[in-house]
């Protein structure tokens, strides 16, 4: 078994549907599989000069892989086959190459229900915390007893686990920022998004291969939490030229400076192989090029080549077996 991985260093939204959706057409992939989260997720992706936005269905189905919505995920079936019919209507047939985890859970009407007007946190208002609670509760559905999935439902044991030599691209959903354990409790969503997170699907340590971590040359976040401490007018102007909303809920997304510390953090629980640095090409236009060092100072470099050397340093310093890349373009790593 081989497993690569796809997941968020930051608070989301760093453009992971970017990258699997390259990863996915370069390498002859058994299976796609989303390993936390669900409807709250918005992943952005340019298809053939297409723009597409999916939420639970993995983007392997793009290049015709079979993908998998995987254990510790959660399912609403109304949107689940709403985002079909959306799919098959951008020109792409899913209906047989998308499955479900027989353990994954289903988010219900009185879920979602329950978090109408929600305004605490801030979240997706798509059930997925209470969701996740009444999984914990043991009070929850399975995608297994849910009449409604039965077409789509396999055995994630028998068909992923005890299968030898699968080659899987796991995508994760959120970013570390975000994570329900690491994350800035309580502005977090209800999943592990970290590495340990696709863990707990059950593959072997050994098998995990490539772990690309994703990231954005700045930071941005979705929620109630106060996160821009620096002058706004700049930011809102990354956040204008980035297109900052947020792909599930339209949501402006608030802006700041590339963070150091999360990056530092994120890199130490997820163990990156790879880390991609996207939307390289909006500081281009903006000319701004700042840094936020761990003490949480602001540190202006004076060029994209000075910004580009100092995060460089800074990831050798933890690792420097890790390949870096940044990317100056929507559709392309
Ligand atoms: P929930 O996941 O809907 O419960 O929302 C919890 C927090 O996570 C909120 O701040 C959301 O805006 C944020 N969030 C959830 N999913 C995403 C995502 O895919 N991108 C960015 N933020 C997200
Ligand atoms: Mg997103």
């Amino acid at each position: 078994m081989i497993v690569d991985v796809v997941l968020g260093l930051q608070y989301g939204d760093e453009g992971k549907g970017k990258v699997t959706h390259y990863l996915a057409k370069n390498e002859n992939y058994d299976y796609v599989l989303r390993f936390n989260g669900g409807g709250n997720a918005g992943h952005t992706i340019f298809h053939n000069g297409k723009k597409i936005i999916t939420h639970h269905i993995p983007s392997g189905v793009l290049h015709g892989i079979p993908s998998i919505i995987g254990p510790n995920c959660v399912i609403n079936p109304e949107a689940f086959f709403a985002e079909i019919e959306e799919l098959e209507e951008a020109g792409i047939d899913c209906r047989n190459l998308v499955k479900i985890a027989n353990n994954c859970h289903v988010v219900t009407r009185d879920h979602l229900m329950s978090e109408v007007g929600e305004s605490t946190i801030g979240t997706t208002r798509t059930g997925n915390g209470p969701a996740y609670a009444s999984k914990y509760k043991r009070s929850g559905v399975t995608a297994s007893q849910c009449m409604h999935l039965s077409d789509f439902v396999i055995d994630f044991f028998n068909e992923v686990l005890d299968k030898p030599n699968l080659k899987i691209l796991a995508e994760g959903a959120q970013g570390f920022g975000l994570d329900i354990d690491f994350g800035d409790y309580p502005y977090v969503t209800s999943s592990h998004v970290t590495l340990g997170g696709l863990m707990l699907c059950g593959f072997h340590p050994s098998s995990v291969r490539h772990v690309y971590g994703v990231a954005k040359v700045y930071e941005t976040y979705v929620g109630a939490k106060e996160f821009q401490d620096y002058e706004n007018d700049k930011l809102a102007i990354i956040a204008d030229i980035g297109q900052e909303y947020g792909a599930t809920t339209g949501r402006l997304r608030k802006v700041n400076y590339l963070n150091l510390d999360t990056l530092y953090k994120s890199i130490k629980v997820n163990h990156p192989t790879h880390i991609i640095f996207n939307k390289t090409d909006i500081l281009r236009k903006v000319r701004n090029w700042n840094i936020i060092d761990q003490q949480g100072i602001k540190k202006e470099m004076n060029s994209e080549e000075t910004f580009c050397d100092e995060i460089q340093l800074f990831i050798n310093k933890i690792n420097p077996n890790i390949h870096t890349r940044f990317s100056f373009s929507p559709d392309r790593i």
